[in-house]
């Protein structure tokens, strides 16, 4: 495995921080998920689950005959995703412990890859991003969910999250991590497609479908 750079650690804090994201970030990832299409049965995968994210938004959409697969660098938050998914009552979900720059999965096994906010949180995200669609069939769905830290400024300016910013940002770039990777994503997926397929031509399609009801979370996971 790669050294374990993920920049924001794994204390306390960060284990409740990702609690909250699974409920707070639901909603747009609702809307995202809906607008792939993603059908009954398919076999997806998700690179840096953390402690659930978004396998329960995943599995209701492949349903009971589907599968997916959540990966983390970190056993801790495997094993949170594995109870997260038990709670839930998601038996088509499984979690395992792998690296995203090189999970040792076979290779255009998936019919769709997602991940949500792991490119902005480690360095060389273009070897994930590679990593990332070699594990899709041709004729498959990625989707990827980032962040880019441009609008978080205030105006007038606050001096307190300023020097929080300047921060944060000189320590991310210290470890080689983009905080504005967002905006060159699709940068990073044309080049992994291209190195995929030099041949072909781009012709990317977002079909619609209907919004799905949600997979209730137990109380314990939701926001205090
Ligand atoms: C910001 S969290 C996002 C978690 C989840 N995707 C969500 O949106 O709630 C990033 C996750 O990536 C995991 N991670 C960090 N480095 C990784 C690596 N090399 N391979 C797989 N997962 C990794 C971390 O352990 C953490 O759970």
């Amino acid at each position: 495995m790669n050294p374990d750079n993920y920049l924001l650690g794994r204390g306390g804090a960060e284990v409740e921080r990702l609690k909250r994201q699974i409920v707070m970030l639901a909603s747009d990832s609702d809307t995202q998920l809906d607008r792939i299409g993603i059908k009954n049965g398919e076999r997806v995968v998700d690179l840096g689950c953390g402690p659930g994210g978004v396998l329960h938004l995943l599995a209701e959409r492949v349903g009971a005959n589907g599968s997916v697969l959540g990966i983390d660098r970190s056993n801790q938050f495997a094993q949170l995703a594995r109870r997260f998914v038990t709670d839930c009552g998601l038996p088509q979900v499984e979690v395992r412990e792998g690296d995203a720059y090189n999970t040792r999965l076979p290779k255009a096994s998936f019919d769709g890859a997602h991940m949500r906010l792991l490119l902005v949180n480690l360095p060389q995200p273009g070897r994930i991003v590679h990593e990332f669609v070699s594990l899709v069939r041709p004729g498959g769905w990625v989707a990827s969910f980032e962040a880019d830290y441009v609008p978080h400024c205030f105006d007038p300016p606050l001096p307190a999250w300023t020097r929080l910013l300047d921060a944060y940002s000189a320590y991310a770039q210290a470890q080689g991590i983009d905080l504005s990777v967002g905006r060159h994503l699709h940068r990073l997926f044309r080049d992994a497609r291209r190195s995929r397929y030099p041949s072909r031509r781009d012709h990317s399609r977002l079909p619609n479908r209907p919004r799905a009801s949600l997979v209730p979370i137990r109380p314990d996971w939701q926001c205090s």
